[in-house]
């Protein structure tokens, strides 16, 4: 939400979301940044955001804005903040300089240490080429987020829709980028986000787009618009049909390892093992987040 419209920033309450993006960045005009400043700090303070986790995009390292971005929104509402996103991250000593700045204001304001947390935008290919260092240059990191508009523009891809791949491009023009986002944060035990898909109307676009994320592994995406959110959370929900599956790998194999005492079974005409169990971990718990139920139960044989 740009952090200059407090009629859409009080729209964002009460959103089905997991977190909410105030930003001062690349959806606020240049003459309304420093005013923005206040209204986001306002909104976080004086709003019930209820357990949606709350956001500012600053700034980039390279402005005149980031500094005063980052003292401002927590010297006014840092007991009201989780994350700031900092984009257009090109290497660790960006999220360093954050991180710095970030300890300081917790220590002035009496705030817990370490408490706000960080997300970075990988959005360019400076980002891109230093995304391992990056991952691992604060315990604050949270998450990384890929920028597929900047992202688009710094590599000079053939595109004019922010978060829609080049179409002449056969492949997915996403993939490496996606992939390199996606391994540096599992190796640094952080989120990978994806980011936002601008043709609104388009809901048939953001599913494939949002459904391509998600397959890879990525845990969200962002959304631009409410109108985007039923899509997305769809996209990264397991159906009811992979939910119970793994949640019938996982019993079935507590089974066979323990009353059989055997380390692979088959179920259902699938080989199941440790590896089968680790995997439908990943799709269960992602379910049982989505509040789905199971439907199937494992039949022991015999
Ligand atoms: C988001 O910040 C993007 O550049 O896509
Ligand atoms: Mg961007």
């Amino acid at each position: 939400m740009p952090g200059s419209n407090p009629r859409f920033v009080a729209k964002a309450r009460g959103l089905a979301v997991d977190e909410v993006l105030l930003d001062l960045e690349d959806a606020v005009a240049a003459a309304e940044k420093e005013r923005s400043r206040g209204l986001i700090a306002a909104a976080l303070r004086d709003g019930d955001w209820g357990t949606t986790i709350r956001a500012v995009r600053v700034n980039d390292v390279r402005t005149g804005w980031a500094y005063r971005d980052v003292i401002d929104v927590v010297e006014q509402a840092g007991r009201w903040l989780d994350s700031i996103v900092l984009p257009k991250v090109t290497g660790p000593l960006d999220v360093s300089w954050l991180d710095l700045l970030l300890g300081q204001l917790e220590q002035a304001t009496g705030l817990p240490p370490g408490g706000i947390a960080i997300e970075a935008q990988i959005e360019d290919a400076a980002g891109l080429a230093s995304v391992a260092a990056i991952a691992a240059a604060s315990p604050r990191l949270a998450a990384l987020i890929f920028g597929p508009a900047d992202f688009m523009a710094s590599l000079g891809m053939r595109s004019l829709t922010v978060g829609m791949p080049p179409p002449a491009y056969a492949g997915d023009a996403f993939h490496y980028a996606h992939l390199r986002i996606l391994t540096a944060a599992r190796a640094n035990g952080l989120q990978a986000i994806d980011g936002p898909f601008a043709a609104i109307a388009d809901l048939d676009g953001l599913a494939a787009s949002a459904a391509s994320a998600a397959a890879l592994g990525f845990d969200g995406k962002w959304v631009l618009h409410p109108d985007q959110i039923e899509t997305v959370s769809a996209a990264f929900s397991p159906t009811q049909d992979e939910y119970d599956r793994a949640e019938l790998i996982i019993e079935a194999y507590d089974y066979y390892t323990t009353v059989q005492r055997r380390g692979a079974a088959v179920l259902d005409g699938e080989m199941i093992d440790e590896a089968s169990r680790k995997l439908a971990l990943v799709t269960a718990a992602k379910g049982r987040a989505a509040g789905l139920g199971r439907t199937r139960r494992f039949e022991p044989p015999g």
